[in-house]
C-alpha cells in the first residue's frame, strides 16, 4: 500500500428549521476534522487521547461501511478534533456518522456515490435532516422513500445566523420522547402548510415571511419548548433586535436566529449581554459539505 495522508472535514448542521421537522437542515461552519495517515497498526486519537478503535463511534461506522461493501480498511492513525459541541442540537452525531462513512470511502477506495452515502447515513441516524447538510452543504430538504432518499440543496441564503448555545445538554432521545405519537388530520395539514410556506418564502427570498413561518412550527417546538432554557426570551429579544425569526436547532437546546445580512455581529453582541453562561456565536453557512484535503 502506498503511503497516504489526508484530512476529512465535516460540517455541523441545524436540523428542522421550525416546521421542516425531520426533513430540513442547514450546514454550519463548525467542523469535525479527521487527520488520517498510514501506519503499521490502527490507532484513533479523539481530542488528543488514544481510544480503542473498536470503541470509537466514528471508527465503528467506518467498519460497518467497509463490511457492507466487503473491503478491509488498511491500518492507519486517525486524529479527531471537533469544534461541534455535543448534545446541543448541532448535529454532532450526524457529522460523526458522515466522517465515518467518508473515512471508509477513502481508505477502502469505495467511490461511494452521494446517494449511497446519504442512504447509509440515514439508515444509521433514522432521518436525513442532519446527514444531508453534513454531506452536501447548504440548506437541504430531504425525505425517506422506500427505495430512495430525495434531497434538494439550496445554497443562496442571504442571511446571518446567530446560535445561542447553553451549557446544558439535551439528548435527542429525551427531546423526541416529548412528541405526540400521532397528529390529528387538520392539525397535521396546518403543520405541513407552515412547512410549505417556509420553503416557498426561502425560494422567493421573502425573509420576513420565512422568519414568521419558522416561528409557527406545530410539529415539535410546542412540545419541546418547556425543556429549553430561555426559549421565549431568546425568541422575543432577538425579534426586538431585528431578527427575522428564531428556531430550535435540531432537538435543542441551542436556538438559532436568522437575521438580516450584515446585522449579525451587532445583534450577537447585544444578545450576549442578556445570556450569561451561553456561547453566542455568529455562524457561517457551509456550502460544500464534507470535503477532503490532501
Ligand atoms: N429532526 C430531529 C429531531 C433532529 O428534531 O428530533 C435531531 O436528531
Amino acid at each position: 500500500m502506498m503511503p497516504f495522508r489526508f484530512r476529512i472535514s465535516v460540517p455541523a448542521s441545524s436540523a428542522n428549521l421550525g416546521p421542516g421537522f425531520d426533513s430540513m437542515g442547514l450546514a454550519l461552519g463548525l467542523y469535525i476534522h479527521l487527520d488520517v495517515e498510514d501506519a503499521d497498526c490502527y490507532s484513533f486519537f479523539a481530542h488528543g487521547s488514544a481510544e480503542a478503535e473498536e470503541n470509537h463511534f466514528i471508527w465503528s461506522i467506518a467498519q460497518r461501511v467497509a463490511k457492507r461493501y466487503g473491503v478491509a480498511l488498511p491500518p492507519c492513525t486517525v486524529q479527531e478534533t471537533s469544534e461541534i459541541p455535543l448534545a446541543r442540537g448541532l448535529g454532532s452525531s450526524a457529522s460523526a456518522i458522515v466522517a465515518g462513512i467518508e473515512l471508509a470511502n477513502q481508505l477502502g477506495n469505495l467511490q461511494l456515490t452521494d446517494a449511497q452515502k446519504l442512504a447509509f447515513g440515514t439508515e444509521v441516524e433514522g432521518h436525513p435532516d442532519n446527514i444531508a447538510p453534513s454531506l452536501f452543504g447548504g440548506l437541504t430538504i430531504s425525505t425517506m422513500l422506500e427505495d430512495d432518499i430525495p434531497s434538494i440543496q439550496l445554497n443562496d441564503i442571504e442571511l446571518d445566523l446567530i446560535a445561542y448555545i447553553p451549557k446544558v445538554e439535551l439528548k435527542t432521545e429525551v427531546a423526541r420522547n416529548c412528541l405526540p405519537d400521532t397528529y390529528e388530520r387538520n392539525y397535521a395539514a396546518r403543520a405541513s402548510a407552515m412547512s410549505n410556506l417556509v420553503v416557498a418564502a426561502l425560494y422567493k427570498k421573502d425573509y420576513a415571511l420565512f422568519g414568521k413561518m419558522l416561528e409557527n412550527d406545530l410539529f415539535h417546538e410546542p412540545f419541546r419548548k418547556e425543556l429549553i432554557p430561555n426559549f421565549n426570551f431568546i425568541r422575543d429579544k432577538a425579534k426586538e433586535l431585528g431578527a427575522f425569526g428564531t428556531a430550535l436547532s435540531g432537538a435543542g437546546p441551542t436556538m438559532l436566529s436568522f437575521v438580516p445580512q450584515g446585522s449579525g455581529e451587532k445583534i450577537k453582541e447585544e444578545m450576549l449581554h442578556h445570556l450569561a453562561g451561553y456561547q453566542v456565536k455568529l455562524l457561517e453557512i457551509d456550502t460544500q459539505g464534507v470535503f477532503i484535503t490532501r
